[in-house]
C-alpha cells in the first residue's frame, strides 16, 4: 500500500496523539522522533498495537535519532516546551526558538522537499523561524492554529446559542495570541447571522473565551497545555495535504501584502492541497476586523525582533 511518509518531531501529547489519528485512520505511515528515543518507541509500539484493531495496515516506528526522517513527505513539529499557567505563548519563543532552530537544520539536510507543518508556539514566529532555517519555499511551510482557533470559537459559540457546532461557521483569523481575530461579522449558524441570533454582549464574550481559549486549558491542567483539539487540528491539516482535497481553512503562512500585512507569517485564509498552500485568499473583512488582523500583526512582529535580536547576540 502506497502511503505518505510522514515524521512527527515531539512524542508529548500532542505529537503522539497525531501519531495515534495518523495510524488509527490508516492517513499515513508515521516515524515519531523524540529526544527521549524509548518514550518514541513506547509510544509507536502502543499506538502499532491499536491499529490492527482499527483496520489499519499502517505502520509507525519510533526513535530518537533525525537521520528517521528521511525521505519524509511531511514534517510536523511539536517538539518544544508548552506554557505553565499564567504563561504567555510568547515567552516561550528563546526556549523553542533553539529547539526549533536544531530540528529544522535536520530536516532541510534529511527532507529538502518535505512540507512543515508547525505546530510548536509562538506559533506564528516558530513557523517563520522554520521558514526561514529551512529556506523552504513559503508554500511549503505552514503552521497550526487557526483551524484549533476556529474550532474553539465554533464550539463556544454552539454551546451558548444550544446549536450543533457542525452548523457553525465561522474562521478566526491573525496569530496565535490574545489579539486573535474570531471572525465575527461573517459567523453564521446555517447562514443566519450570528449578529442576529446574540447579542452585543454575549458575542464579545464568545470572542474573549475564544483569544483565551488555549489559556482556560492551561489554567485547567496545571501541568502540559491542550492536546487533543490540537492534534486532530493538525490532521485536519495534513489530510488535506495528503489527500490534496483544496480545503479553505486558515492557516498561518507567510504574507507578502496581503491585508496589508508584509514578511511575517500570521494567520489567514488559504487553501491547502498537495504542494502545501495552493493559494492564499484575501477578502473584504471589513475595516474594523482588518485593523484587529493589523494589529495582531504587530504583536507578531515584535516577538519575531525580539527573537532576531537574541539570536544576533548569542552570535
Ligand atoms: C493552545 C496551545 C497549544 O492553544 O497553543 O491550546
Amino acid at each position: 500500500m502506497s502511503l505518505k511518509r510522514v515524521s512527527i518531531i515531539g512524542a508529548g501529547n500532542v505529537g503522539a496523539e497525531i501519531a495515534n489519528q495518523l495510524v488509527c485512520r490508516e492517513l499515513a505511515n508515521v516515524l515519531l522522533i523524540d529526544k527521549i528515543g524509548d518514550y518514541a518507541k513506547g509510544k509507536a509500539l502502543d499506538i502499532l498495537t491499536s491499529a490492527s484493531l482499527k483496520n489499519s495496515a499502517s505502520y509507525i516506528v519510533g526513535g530518537e535519532d533525525l537521520n528517521l526522517i528521511k525521505d519524509s513527505d511531511i514534517v510536523v513539529i511539536t517538539a518544544g516546551l508548552p506554557r505553565k499557567p499564567g504563561m504567555s505563548r510568547e515567552e516561550l519563543v528563546d526556549a523553542n526558538g533553539k529547539i526549533i532552530s536544531d530540528i529544522v537544520g535536520n530536516i532541510k539536510i534529511y527532507c529538502p522537499d518535505a512540507i512543515i507543518i508547525m505546530v510548536t508556539n509562538p506559533l506564528d514566529v516558530m513557523s517563520y523561524l522554520a521558514y526561514k532555517v529551512s529556506g523552504f519555499d513559503s508554500q511549503k511551510v505552514i503552521g497550526m492554529a487557526g483551524v484549533l482557533d476556529t474550532a474553539r470559537f465554533k464550539a463556544f459559540i454552539a454551546n451558548e446559542l444550544g446549536v450543533a457546532a457542525t452548523d457553525v461557521n465561522a474562521m478566526v483569523l491573525g496569530g496565535h495570541g490574545n489579539e486573535m481575530v474570531p471572525l465575527v461579522e461573517s459567523a453564521t449558524v446555517s447562514g443566519v447571522p450570528l449578529r442576529q441570533l446574540a447579542d452585543d454582549e454575549t458575542i464579545e464574550k464568545l470572542v474573549e473565551r475564544t483569544r483565551k481559549g488555549g489559556a482556560e486549558v492551561v489554567s485547567l491542567l496545571k501541568t502540559g497545555s491542550a492536546y487533543y483539539a490540537p492534534a486532530i487540528s493538525a490532521v485536519e491539516m495534513l489530510e488535506c495535504i495528503i489527500k490534496d482535497r483544496k480545503s479553505l481553512l486558515p492557516a498561518s503562512v507567510l504574507l507578502n501584502g496581503q491585508y496589508g500585512i508584509d514578511g511575517i507569517f500570521l494567520g489567514v485564509p488559504v487553501v491547502l492541497g498537495s504542494s502545501g498552500v495552493e493559494k492564499i485568499i484575501e477578502y473584504d473583512i471589513g475595516e474594523n476586523e482588518l485593523k484587529m488582523l493589523q494589529n495582531s500583526a504587530s504583536v507578531v512582529k515584535d516577538t519575531i525582533q525580539k527573537l532576531e535580536e537574541a539570536i544576533s547576540t548569542a552570535q
